[in-house]
């Protein structure tokens, strides 16, 4: 994995302020916490905050979850640079993609879906597309690992991809077509492919005089 820092300070913005509706949002998930536990609203916030920044977080935007959650700087910025759903950087417009690289989807072809990245996106992971719409990164496991290979674009993941399944997934990022989350094959959540393959037969039926 990358080491993740804040973005350059030529791209950093000058400033940041919460949107009316996110500060009320941010603001009603801080009461759900008891008093002084105000800071367990935090990876909410900074992902709405992320949301309304075009995909990711700035420095300056640190600085005002902090100050929200009377937090110090650091502590949030531990949190933002931690988590790879947070983006330090900007990201594609449309999608940013994240291709999971751990042992079970590169057993099973992630090396072919950062192939379709390199060459559609950019060779290179964090940079943004020509134009502007897409980026990438590698990531370690992100908890779909039954329906390997998969890749993660904003908040949902796309499942059992091959190198067509994908491009057709960003085809659908690119036209404003958006693809269905989950598996990209004809397979029910983590069923197994095939179908069923317990529980199959007639349900036992109850002991004599079971009344149950
Ligand atoms: S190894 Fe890829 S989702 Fe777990």
């Amino acid at each position: 994995m990358a080491v993740r820092r804040l973005a350059p300070k030529e791209v950093q913005p000058a400033s940041f302020a919460f949107s009316a509706e996110n500060l009320a949002w941010a603001k009603a998930q801080i009461e759900k916490y008891p008093p002084g536990r105000q800071q367990s609203a935090v990876i909410p916030i900074l992902w709405r905050v992320q949301e309304q920044h075009d995909g990711w977080v700035s420095e300056v935007a640190i600085r005002a979850v902090a100050d929200l959650l009377e937090m110090p700087y650091i502590r949030v910025l531990e949190i933002a640079t931690f988590y790879t759903m947070f983006q330090l950087e900007p990201v594609g417009k449309k999608a940013h993609v994240q291709v999971c690289g751990t042992t079970p989807c590169m057993l099973r072809g992630a090396k072919d879906l950062i192939e379709v990245c390199k060459h559609r996106i950019h060779h290179d992971p964090f940079h943004v597309s020509a134009d502007g719409n897409f980026s990438w990164e590698e990531v370690e496991c992100l908890g779909a690992c039954v329906n390997a290979p998969m890749v993660m674009i904003w908040k949902d993941t796309y499942e059992d991809l091959t190198p067509e399944s994908l491009n057709r997934v960003l085809d659908g990022f690119e036209t404003g077509n958006l693809p269905k989350p989950g598996p990209q094959i004809d397979r029910q959540y983590a069923a197994p492919v095939a179908g069923l393959t317990s529980l199959k037969g007639e349900a036992a039926s109850s002991p004599k005089g079971d009344k149950s």
